[in-house]
């Protein structure tokens, strides 16, 4: 089997593409001959060591698999050789073949692609549990999305607009911001020339109610001053620094500063999260949600993936294809 690995921490540039021997498959595993990983940017931070959580090397990154059954254990009660299936792995994804307890894979319907099914997780249930779990919106409330034709940010455009919410998408090319549209996004702000938190004031007749922040740095800071009344602040990731959140602005006008920490809450509640992932994966199934098709690099090209995300060269999401 192939496999990417990263030997120490360091710049993805320095990911080694080697040939393993194949793991033998237990009484309750299934052999899975992957057909893509989902690609994401904490992979990149995982490898470069910049991650809160350092995981022991040499380990090999990838969160997300799709691929076929190939081999079933003599227990396995559940699955069949050729059962399309997807796993959460955590880490160990960017591989040609994965052995797994069969427990842990879900059966994948046709109506979902090999690309939606690899890049759903990390950003569709992220959206799902920030925006229905932790800020509790309503249909008919104005939602910013920065970062919107990234992985993350496109998904809560998609999601957002699925539950009746006016979306105002902020991205930096018009690649992204059309497939913000594509998503139902009602408005785009160009980040580049336009000043976003005016322009997102303007839109928003005024102010907005939600603004959903996977970028923070300068931006994120600014932003945070286009909330209404009682507007509540998602804290979802920082590719672009910490941001510095006055008080004085959050105290102003009762806005909400919530922090979302879905990896963390989904391993602390392992049950709710497989409901989550199975109330999203109907959505999708249904044509409620509809991730894009990812771009797809060959597996020995992780690292040119993992670049051109951090580069922010990547509209939507990518995959590794083996
Ligand atoms: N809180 C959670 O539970 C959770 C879960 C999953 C992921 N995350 C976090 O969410 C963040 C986004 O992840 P993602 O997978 O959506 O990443 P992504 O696909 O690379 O998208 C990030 C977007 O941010 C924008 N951006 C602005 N400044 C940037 C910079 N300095 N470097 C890179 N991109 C920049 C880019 O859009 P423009 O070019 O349009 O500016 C890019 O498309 C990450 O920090 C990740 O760790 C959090």
């Amino acid at each position: 089997m192939k496999a990417i690995i990263c030997e120490q921490f360091g710049p993805v540039s320095d990911l080694r593409f080697v040939e393993r021997d194949s793991t033998a498959v237990g009484a309750g595993d299934v052999r899975i001959a992957v057909t893509a990983c989902g690609v994401n940017f904490v992979d990149g931070l995982f490898v470069q060591g910049k991650y809160q959580i350092k995981p022991p090397v040499p380990f090999v990154p990838g969160m997300e698999v799709v691929g076929r059954v190939v081999e079933i254990g003599s227990d396995v009660t559940t699955r069949a050789i050729n059962d399309r299936v997807f796993v959460n792995v955590g880490l160990g994804g960017y591989v040609s073949e994965l052995v797994v307890g069969e427990a842990r894979t879900v059966l994948l319907s046709d109506s979902v692609t090999d690309g939606q099914a690899a890049t759903f997780t990390q950003s569709y249930l992220t959206g799902w549990f920030a925006l229905c779990e932790r800020a509790q919106v309503q249909s008919g409330q104005s939602l910013l999305v920065l970062g919107a034709g990234g992985g993350v940010g496109l998904a809560a455009v998609d999601i957002g607009s699925s539950l009746g919410m006016r979306v105002i998408a902020v991205a930096s090319t018009e690649e992204k911001r059309q497939l913000a549209l594509s998503r139902g996004a009602e408005a785009v702000i160009d980040s580049t020339t336009e000043d976003v938190k005016e322009r997102a004031k303007e839109l928003g007749g005024g102010s907005v109610d939600v603004l959903y922040d996977p970028v923070g740095g300068d931006l994120g800071t600014t932003c945070l001053r286009a909330l209404g009344d009682n507007g509540a602040y998602l804290v979802i990731g920082f590719v672009g620094g910490i941001p510095n959140l006055p008080a004085n602005q959050i105290l102003l006008r009762n806005r909400r500063v919530i922090g979302v920490d879905w990896g963390g809450w989904a391993l602390r509640n392992g049950e709710r999260n497989e409901e989550l992932t199975a109330q999203v994966l109907k959505e999708i199934t249904a044509g409620r949600l509809n991730p894009v098709e990812p771009v797809a690099y060959p597996l020995a090209e992780a690292a040119r993936a993992l670049t051109d995300l951090e580069e922010r060269q990547v509209a939507g999401k990518a995959i590794l294809v083996p």
